[in-house]
């Protein structure tokens, strides 16, 4: 199956088929949501919050989106992979997601003369919380709302694929779905997008911090983990783990052999040269190489 398009995003638009958007930040994450038929995984800056423990998405580098983007686009076939830009930042190096309206439809519009497929984000945009005053609702009031409607049209105007719509009121969202040619991805907007994102740490149940009013957990993983976490921990104290299927063998005899050298007790030997790495010190347990792909 190859990857989706900017272009089937249009064409699923116009159909009426909702589009299903999830942020992904590595390789097994990225591959259990392609696996699950995924449209769109976003590497989103707020891997700044539920990821790298920020108080605000501010502190995300270029340097961090590129390198979890290259870790979820090798764990998938299927999704379209779109890298937000961070706080700062204008190099890229494909599809992408900018954050801002009129104000950037400029970057906008070069971006996707250079070829770049570029989705915007208006509303609540996380990047700007120090101006907005934090995670507020936006667009309420009929001033705030006509801006909101412009910046949509000028994103769309500028070439942007699609646009996310990020806590605006859900009648708002549907009024900018209907004006729109371009898909709207919607986060705490409502149920009248054409598709909706959410953060994957917060519908798996993975950020304890807190939990967004817009979200829903769909699964409870961070205690799942923590339970396991903690068994794992019992059974290493109470050595039931590692048990004889983790283990490997070895013959009867060379152990036996290897044996004969400790009776009778006397001071063991100093490492042979060959055990011994460069520092002097014995070389550690190396774990075998995982055979998967
Ligand atoms: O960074 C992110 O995860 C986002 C989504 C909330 C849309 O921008």
């Amino acid at each position: 199956m190859s990857r989706v398009t900017p272009d089937q995003l249009r064409e699923m638009k116009t159909r009426g088929e909702r589009i299903a958007m999830l942020t992904a930040y590595d390789y097994p994450t990225a591959q259990i949501l392609d696996a699950a038929g995924l449209h769109i995984l976003l590497v989103g800056d707020s891997m700044g919050m539920v990821v790298l423990g920020h108080p605000t998405t501010l502190p995300v580098t270029l340097d961090d989106i590129i390198r979890h983007t290259q870790a979820v686009v090798r764990g998938t076939e299927h999704a379209l992979i779109v890298g937000d830009l961070p706080f700062g930042s204008f190099q890229v190096s494909q599809a992408v997601k900018l954050e801002g309206g009129r104000r950037v439809a400029g970057s906008v519009r070069a971006l996707t003369e250079a070829g770049i497929p570029v989705m915007g984000h208006v509303g609540l945009t996380p990047q700007s919380v120090n101006v907005t005053g934090g995670f507020k609702v936006q667009g309420k009031t009929e001033r705030a709302a006509r801006l909101l409607l412009d910046d949509v049209a000028a994103l769309e105007e500028a070439g942007a694929f699609a646009v996310v719509l990020e806590l605006v009121p859900a009648e708002l969202a549907r009024l900018v779905t209907e004006r729109t040619s371009i898909p709207t991805i919607g986060i705490g907007a409502g149920p009248y997008c054409d598709g909706e994102v959410q953060v994957v740490h917060d519908i798996m149940g993975l950020f304890p911090d807190f939990t967004p009013r817009h979200t829903r957990r769909f699964a409870e993983l961070g205690t799942a983990m923590r339970e396991a976490a903690q068994a794992y921990v019992a059974e290493v104290r109470e050595r039931t783990f590692p048990g004889a299927a983790q283990s490997a063998k070895m013959s009867a005899e060379v152990i036996a052999a290897l044996r004969a050298e400790d009776a009778p007790a006397t001071v063991p030997d100093a490492p042979s040269q060959e055990e011994t790495s460069a520092d002097g010190q014995a070389d550690g347990y190396a774990p075998p190489k995982p055979t998967r792909k």
